[in-house]
């Protein structure tokens, strides 16, 4: 077992999952531990719906039909802060190799985010409809402890706003009811080790950047 240090830092995104079968029993242990999150007047916001064999892999279906006839429905990043995305995709699709110019590899590997990168688990994070931001803020709670009880399993996740992107098809797949919004989803599964980008520890800011201490 990692302690929490280690499991912080050795916790980031797989791009590419194998095949192998991941153990419910894993699932269920990381699922217990991540219910333990903080949330606001206690109301425990997460509700996630899993999908594998059959029912993961018509939904992949689903998604990459849709996927390869129109865009998928996400908020675009405000100007100020898409040169981190470029910057991200610089890293991630080179490590794959692929240049922005290669439009076909690129929209390829983009396609992969609704196949969740191949993993055998799909998971879909919901939350009431009528909830806020500060319900928001919960569920993310819920979601990194249960990424860090995951790595410390020996699984690897990547969280995909892009699956939030088309979600009729998610709902009728996996029969979400409406008062449910689908705020992202969750792969979950044994990384690939070959795959170079799964490799990857993305950067990050200086923390002097993000927070400012006032003594006086
Ligand atoms: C809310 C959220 C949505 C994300 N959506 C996607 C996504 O759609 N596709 C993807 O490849 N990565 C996605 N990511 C992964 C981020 O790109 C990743 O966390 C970030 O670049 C830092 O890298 P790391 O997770 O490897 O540390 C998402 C992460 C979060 C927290």
């Amino acid at each position: 077992m990692l302690d929490l240090d280690q499991a912080i830092r050795e916790r980031h995104s797989t791009r590419l999952f194998l095949p192998q079968p991941v153990p419910r029993e894993l699932v269920n242990e990381a699922l217990a531990l991540a219910q333990y999150a903080p949330s606001n007047s206690n109301i425990q916001p997460w509700h996630m719906v899993f999908a594998s064999g059959a029912s993961r892999d018509r939904l992949v279906a689903a998604l990459i039909d849709e996927a390869q006839r129109r865009p998928p429905n996400i908020p675009p990043l405000p100007a100020s802060f898409q040169h981190f995305r470029s910057e991200l995709g610089a890293q991630v699709y080179g490590a794959m190799g692929i240049s922005r110019e290669d439009t076909a590899r690129h929209a390829a590997a983009v396609l992969r985010n609704w196949e969740f990168f191949r993993a055998p688990v799909a998971g879909i994070v919901c939350m009431h409809r009528d909830l806020g931001p500060a319900d928001a803020l919960s569920v993310g709670m819920f979601l990194q402890t249960l990424l860090l009880a995951l790595t410390e399993r020996g699984l690897g996740s990547c969280v995909e706003v892009s699956i939030s992107g088309y979600p009729e098809i998610v709902r009728a797949q996996l029969a979400i009811p409406t008062e449910l919004s689908i705020l992202c989803g969750l792969a979950i599964g044994y990384p690939d080790p070959e795959f170079p980008a799964n490799k990857l520890h993305i950067a990050r800011e200086p923390i002097g950047e993000n927070v400012v201490f006032l003594d006086n």
